[in-house]
């Protein structure tokens, strides 16, 4: 038999090197794809976990904003009520009292009737009906802000600002180049709320002493500022839990496919943002 040339050794050697390394080549890139693989799904776990907590947090918002609605419309409700009971019962007893007072001055045969002191009680029982009515329209503003459809949105803000400026002294001013803007009824009261919570928030946090209500449109948005010259929100009152009044706030812009921004700066005042879609989106 004829022995193996010195070529055929190296041939032999070179190719079981060759296959060595095509075979740990192979196994690398196994262990490779699957460090890889590992790691993508890693990924994805910490993405799913952290969709979880989020999904809880947005739950726990939720629950909570459902619970201060809830309170909110009962508290309102209790006002309300009072109101009612106290402005509107102890005037309507005052009238009847004084219709009654000059019914019975007329029915007295042997006394001469004074036109003069009749007129007076007259007069007085007109004015104590003027200022019921007047009740019965704040009352029944504060329900549902009929001066929405009475007077429309643009003017509507223009008469909550000034009756801020009358409640709290702030000195308020609206400012807007738009004449008219049609939202429909529920946009429109999202967006009297939205300024009624600012404000509010304006009276309650502020210690502002000057507040100003911008109404404007860009392209199909309506954009309502409210700048206060406060002491400027801080991040922390933004970013906390529960702060549900902003917390209520954004959902309402937020239903209407639009958003609130709010912009604090210390020392300074707080500039609200809302923007909302003209147009049901
Ligand atoms: N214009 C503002 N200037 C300064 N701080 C503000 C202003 N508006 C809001 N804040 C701060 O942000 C916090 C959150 O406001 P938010 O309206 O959510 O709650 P609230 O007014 O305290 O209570 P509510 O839920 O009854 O509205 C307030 O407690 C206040 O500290
Ligand atoms: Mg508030």
């Amino acid at each position: 038999m004829p022995e193996p040339t010195t070529d055929l050794w190296w041939l032999i050697i070179i190719g079981t090197i060759a296959l060595l390394l095509i075979g740990s080549f192979f196994i690398m890139t196994v262990l490779f794809s699957q460090k890889r693989f590992i790691k993508s799904q890693r990924e994805k776990l910490e993405i799913l976990e952290k969709n979880q907590r989020d999904m809880q947090v947005s739950r726990d918002q939720l629950r909570k904003l459902t619970a201060h609605l809830e309170s909110i419309r009962e508290e309102e409700r209790t006002n309300i009520a009072r109101e009612i009971h106290d402005e509107l019962g102890q005037l309507m007893t005052v009238i009847k009292m004084d219709v009654s007072l000059l019914k019975r001055k007329i029915q007295t045969k042997e006394k001469i009737l004074n036109i003069s002191e009749t007129a007076k009680d007259l007069q007085s029982i007109s004015a104590l009906a003027d200022t019921t009515i007047q009740s019965i329209r704040r009352i029944a503003t504060a329900l549902r802000p009929e001066i929405l459809d009475e007077l429309g949105l643009i003017d509507a803000i223009g008469w909550e600002t000034n009756m801020f400026q009358s409640r709290t002294g702030v000195k308020s001013d609206f400012v807007t180049n738009l004449e008219k803007i049609d939202l429909g009824r529920d946009r429109s009261t999202a967006v009297f709320r939205i300024l009624q919570e600012t404000l509010t928030n304006v009276a309650r946090h502020a210690y502002a002493s000057e507040v100003c209500v911008m109404l404007d449109r860009e392209a199909n948005d309506l954009i309502l500022k409210v700048q206060d010259n406060g002491k400027g929100i801080t991040e922390t009152e933004l970013s906390r839990e529960r702060s549900l009044g902003l917390l209520g706030m954004r959902e309402r812009a937020l239903f209407l496919g639009g958003e609130i921004n709010i912009f604090g700066d210390h020392g300074k005042g707080t500039l609200v943002t809302a923007r909302v879609p003209i147009k049901n989106p």
